[in-house]
């Protein structure tokens, strides 16, 4: 039984193989032309020391009769030159097609992450992400772009030498030949190892890029806790932990080498006693001597380089399954609606939804009137939130239904329905830019005329106004230079400029003063009055804004009821 599981595994991993391999040759087809340019300018090169190495033969026999053949060797000298400038040539090409192809597929990667389902992609931390579309397709274009070529090319090199010494003398062929399997079970003998290796090093990269993302990101906590000493020791044993495994990559890199260089130093000497034996027999000439050891080294340079490539082609392939592991997320499907609604309802049945085995909230019930105002309460952690994802489609209920009435058409909750919600999400969430820019995410052609209205509505002209460049003000990373309340002031103004049927407003005025909270609460409920809101809040005071009220309860359940009621309770 044990041995039917372990088979059905290899069998599995060979499956998963083979789609790695698909999507790799799927990704790298439309740059296969440009590859096979580099391939054929190597083999040019390559076909030039060739001739070289054959002209090198006629120059020794020629100076062993006395005679100097100044034509060949200015013909040797024309072919180095040739040699170099192509070299230049397919390094250009060659840097060109790495930086197209990785940007290509970095810009694939970072679409499909945007794209994937929420719940599913939050579970990847964000450094992991960015490691995996920084090093990770790094490592895939190099891969792919000059690896595979090399592998090629290299073979290739070792048939032509083996071809070549074939003509000139078929026992040092043959002996060349022995070689080979050798080669090859050495390297199968470090395969497994490698693989190990290279996961741990880019799992590794992952981790001390999510620690240094995450720490730098807010200086204040590392400061306040004084997490310097701290902050540093993990840098060390992260430091340790690398140092480790590039240890153990350079001893493993440096026993196959030497092992394989021992094995070709061996056919070099032999190579180049019988080289002498049978110029002494009068077999051969003193130029064939030469070519003998220059293709032996030839060979001998060919397999350390084959040697090399190995670490190299088990980094391509963890960084493709790394890669593909996150393209492989399921995606979130678009009807393309466009229309936006005038007035919007929402009936609410049976919902119950667990993000892992428990339900967090249970048996949802009601139904929405276009234009009425929802306040929402709770303890913290009750599901506010996770109920607010549902209504965007962020999340899917395990059970029950979410219908929107679109000026009386109903439509099941899905991705579209973000066309016709404005969000103002809990937490900081504006970006690194002007606040102009901020506004222009709620509605990319709007106008200062609408950027001013949106900003009155939040009651945050007065203070933007008094800064020195207004609306142009950068704002650094995580609202750096506004201070919390004023951040979340932006926030509102970016999801009223759109003037979308509905808004939810999660916890979106926590951070200001009652009075300030007031007046924006009142601004919308009054202004917008065909405008249906969901306002979640800690405050009851603001409820006074709402029509009707959602209480949850620790238990994940929840009552809906009118004004009245709520405060009598
Ligand atoms: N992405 C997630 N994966 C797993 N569990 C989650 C996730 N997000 C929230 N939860 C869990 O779901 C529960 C409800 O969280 P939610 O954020 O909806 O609460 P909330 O009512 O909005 O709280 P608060 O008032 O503090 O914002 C919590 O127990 C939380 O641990
Ligand atoms: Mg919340």
């Amino acid at each position: 039984m044990h041995k039917i599981k372990k088979l059905w595994k290899k069998l599995k991993n060979k499956d998963e193989n083979v789609k790695l391999l698909k999507w790799m040759l799927d990704i790298v087809k439309p740059y296969i032309k440009f590859i096979v340019y580099i391939f054929l300018i190597s083999i040019v090169s390559m076909g030039i020391s060739y001739v070289s190495t054959i002209i090198g033969k006629y120059v020794v026999d020629d100076a062993t009769t006395g005679d100097v053949n100044f034509r060949d060797m200015s013909f040797m000298c024309i072919t180095t030159i040739v040699s170099i400038i192509i070299s230049v040539f397919s390094n250009i090409l060659s840097s060109y097609i790495n930086e197209n192809f990785s940007f290509s597929i970095r810009k694939r990667l970072y679409n499909d992450i945007q794209r994937s389902v929420w719940i599913k992609v939050s579970k990847f931390h964000s450094g992991d992400l960015v490691t995996r579309l920084t090093s990770d397709i790094g490592g895939l274009a190099d891969g792919l772009i000059s690896i595979l070529p090399s592998t090629i090319l290299i073979i290739a090199q070792l048939l032509i030498s083996f071809l070549i010494l074939l003509y000139y003398d078929w026992q040092i062929a043959v002996f060349a030949l022995v070689l080979g399997p050798i080669g090859a079970a050495c390297m199968l003998f470090f395969r497994k190892k490698y693989k190990k290796y290279q996961m741990q090093f880019r799992e590794s990269e992952s981790e001390y890029r999510t620690f240094m993302q995450e720490s730098l990101s807010d200086l204040t906590v590392v400061k306040t806790f004084r997490q310097e000493d701290a902050n540093e020791a993990t840098m060390e044993h992260m430091k340790q932990k690398r140092l480790n495994l590039v240890l153990h990559n350079s001893r493993l890199s440096s026993i196959m080498s030497a092992v394989m260089r021992l094995v070709y130093s061996a056919g070099y000497v032999v190579a180049f006693c019988w080289g002498s034996y049978r110029i002494s027999t009068g077999d051969i000439t003193y130029g064939t001597l030469t070519v003998f050891i220059s293709l032996v080294s030839q060979v001998q340079g060919s397999v350390s380089g084959l040697a090399g490539l190995i670490p190299q082609i088990y980094s391509m392939l963890i960084s493709a399954k790394r890669i593909s592991e996150v393209t492989e997320i399921e995606k979130e499907t678009y009807a393309g609606k466009e229309d936006i609604p005038g007035k919007v309802g929402l009936e609410v049945e049976n919902v119950y939804f667990a993000y892992e085995d428990e339900f967090i909230v249970k048996d949802l019930n009601f139904s929405v009137k276009p234009g009425e105002k929802i306040g929402i309460v709770g303890p913290s952690g009750t599901g506010k939130t996770t109920m607010i994802r549902m209504l965007l489609a962020l999340t899917k209920p395990q059970n029950g239904s979410i219908n929107y009435i679109l000026d009386g058409k109903k439509e099941s909750a899905s991705p579209d329905s973000r066309r016709f919600i404005s969000y103002v999400p809990q937490g900081n969430t504006l970006k690194t830019g002007t606040i102009a820019d901020n506004l222009r995410v709620g509605k990319s052609d709007a106008t200062e005329d609408m950027m001013d209205k949106a900003l009155k509505m939040a009651s945050a002209k007065k203070f933007i106004e008094k800064l020195p460049k207004g609306l142009d003000t950068v704002l650094y990373e995580k609202s750096g230079g506004l201070s919390e309340g004023q951040a979340q002031r932006i926030s509102i103004a970016r999801a009223l400029i759109g003037e979308k049927p509905m808004l939810i407003l999660d916890e979106a005025t926590s951070a200001l003063d009652e009075t300030t909270e007031s007046v924006v609460l009142k601004n919308i409920t009054e202004q917008f009055d065909s405008i249906t809101c969901f306002i979640i809040t800690h405050r009851r005071s603001m409820l006074q804004y709402c029509d009707k009220v959602i209480e949850l309860d620790d238990d994940g359940r929840m009552k809906m009821k009118n004004l009245k009621e709520h405060f009598n309770k």
